[in-house]
């Protein structure tokens, strides 16, 4: 029997992620040690591997085979743009991606003036603006701690996940728009599906009826 590999995004999500694998038999006690910087890891009994990655990488692991399964955020999904099955909605890491700014941006972006758009999801901010509004913005690719930006005058809004909403009212920014919906998915090796499809399958089936 061949091993079936999971890449699983670093972080809260490789988390829970394992604690939902627990309730089908799924178990890797070598990765619950969180001192560790151990990369990989193996279930022998079930011929099962796991990986950690940046969550970005996860579908670039998927793509190419190097990974059968991986567990990552509609959000890298969606800005990746691999080619994967995306297989499961695992209904924890609940949140949304919105268009964010300070109150008196509304109607700037209502108007469609030329606005700038600071984000560390430009291909999402692309296709909500060009595709779906039809407004022509000027996108501004950032790392990390996004709210900054229309704060210091960078840009006048931002695409920026939101969970709770306080790192927003902390900084005195609301949500503007709405671009979509997130949570952790799973996502298949187009190949991986046809080649081990009894044995991947019934995992979906196992998740499905413990979500
Ligand atoms: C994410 C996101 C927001 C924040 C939203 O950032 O980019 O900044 O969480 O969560 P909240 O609505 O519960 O406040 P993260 O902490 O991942 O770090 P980053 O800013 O470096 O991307």
């Amino acid at each position: 029997m061949e091993y079936i590999t999971f890449a699983l995004g670093k972080g809260r999500l490789a988390k829970k992620t394992l604690e939902l694998f627990e309730k089908i038999g799924i178990t890797c006690e070598e990765m619950k040690d969180p001192d560790s910087r151990k990369l990989i890891f193996a279930n022998e009994e079930l011929k099962l591997k796991f990986f950690l990655s940046k969550g970005p990488d996860v579908p670039t692991y998927v793509e190419y085979g190097a990974a059968d399964i991986g567990i990552v955020g509609k959000d890298t999904i969606l800005e990746e743009g691999r080619r994967l099955f995306e297989v499961l909605d695992l209904g924890f890491g609940k949140c949304r991606m919105c268009v964010c700014g300070p109150e008196q941006a509304q109607e700037r972006l209502q108007h469609h003036e030329l606005i700038r758009v600071a984000t560390k999801y430009p291909n999402i901010a692309k296709d909500y603006f060009y595709n779906k509004k039809h407004q022509t913005v000027e996108i501004i690719k950032l790392n990390g701690s996004i709210e900054l930006a229309p704060i210091v005058g960078l840009s006048e809004v931002i695409v920026d996940i939101v969970e709770t909403g306080s790192t927003l009212r902390e900084n005195g920014l609301v949500v503007l728009e709405e671009v979509c919906p997130l949570s952790a998915r799973m996502v298949v090796n187009q190949v991986s599906m046809k080649m081990e499809n009894e044995r991947i399958t019934k995992i979906i089936n196992d998740l499905k009826h413990v979500i």
